[in-house]
């Protein structure tokens, strides 16, 4: 798709949106979903997009670098959400697109500009009332840059990576965490050092490291902040 071509983003009149920021394994798919629940809103997991590319481009043997043909699959994935359910050409994926090997080559062709303007079209469509929790990477900077509320939510690297290693074993998949360590490291430079919507906090955003914090009261923190944006 020709960049000219997305849409700009909707006016204040739209359903309201709250973004949640951070590196990988920072908990903010966990958090943005509580968050999600309480308010009764919708959840947008963006990452699942680019790990949904990254399966398809891994399954049909497409160069992790061909810019033309990756946006062209990114532009028309036969995808559906159905609760947890991601289906892919109708075959389930939610947990085939959370192993490590998807997870890097999402982050590779997450580099590319013609697969990220592809996704966001796709991400802006989830703003449906009554509103709209977006959790990634740009979603505060780029995708939803009037964003009610813009968190950007932050962790140590050794907590994240032990918090990965947690989750892959739990779901029955081998696991690292020297390897875990480097590949989560290696993963915040890719993704904060890319040209195109490099991981950084929005203007104005709410700054949150869990490091030390529970899930609750990070979810707690960022209602309050909520409210007292529309109370204030
Ligand atoms: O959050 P995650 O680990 O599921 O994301 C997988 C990769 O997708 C991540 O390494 C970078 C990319 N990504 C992105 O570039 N922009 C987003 N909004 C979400 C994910």
């Amino acid at each position: 798709m020709n960049p000219a071509a997305v849409p700009p983003p909707p006016g204040p009149s739209a359903p309201p949106v709250i973004t949640i920021d951070g590196p990988t394994a920072s908990g903010k798919g966990t958090i943005a979903q509580r968050v999600a629940q309480a308010l009764g809103w919708n959840y947008l997991d963006s990452g699942a997009l680019y790990r949904v590319t990254a399966l398809a481009a891994l399954q049909q043997e497409i160069d992790l670098h061909d810019e033309v043909l990756l946006a062209r699959l990114a532009g028309s994935l036969p995808l559906r959400f159905d609760g947890q359910r991601i289906l892919l050409a109708g075959r389930d994926v939610a947990e085939a697109i959370r192993a490590e090997g998807v997870g890097n080559a999402a982050s590779r062709i997450a580099i590319l500009a013609g697969v990220r303007t592809e996704l966001l079209v796709l991400q802006r469509r989830f703003r449906r009332a009554p509103g709209l929790v977006a959790d990634g990477r740009d979603m505060g900077t780029v995708v939803f840059p009037q964003a009610d509320l813009k968190v950007f939510l932050t962790a140590s690297v050794e907590s994240r990576a032990e918090r990965r290693y947690k989750q892959l074993i739990e779901k029955g998949f081998s696991a690292n965490l020297p390897t875990l360590l480097r590949d989560l490291a290696e993963r915040d430079a890719r993704d904060a050092r890319r040209a195109i919507a490099p991981l950084r906090p929005a203007e104005g955003a709410l700054l949150l490291d869990s490091t030390g914090m529970s899930i609750e009261q990070t979810v707690t923190r960022v209602l309050d902040a909520y409210r007292g944006l529309r109370e204030g």
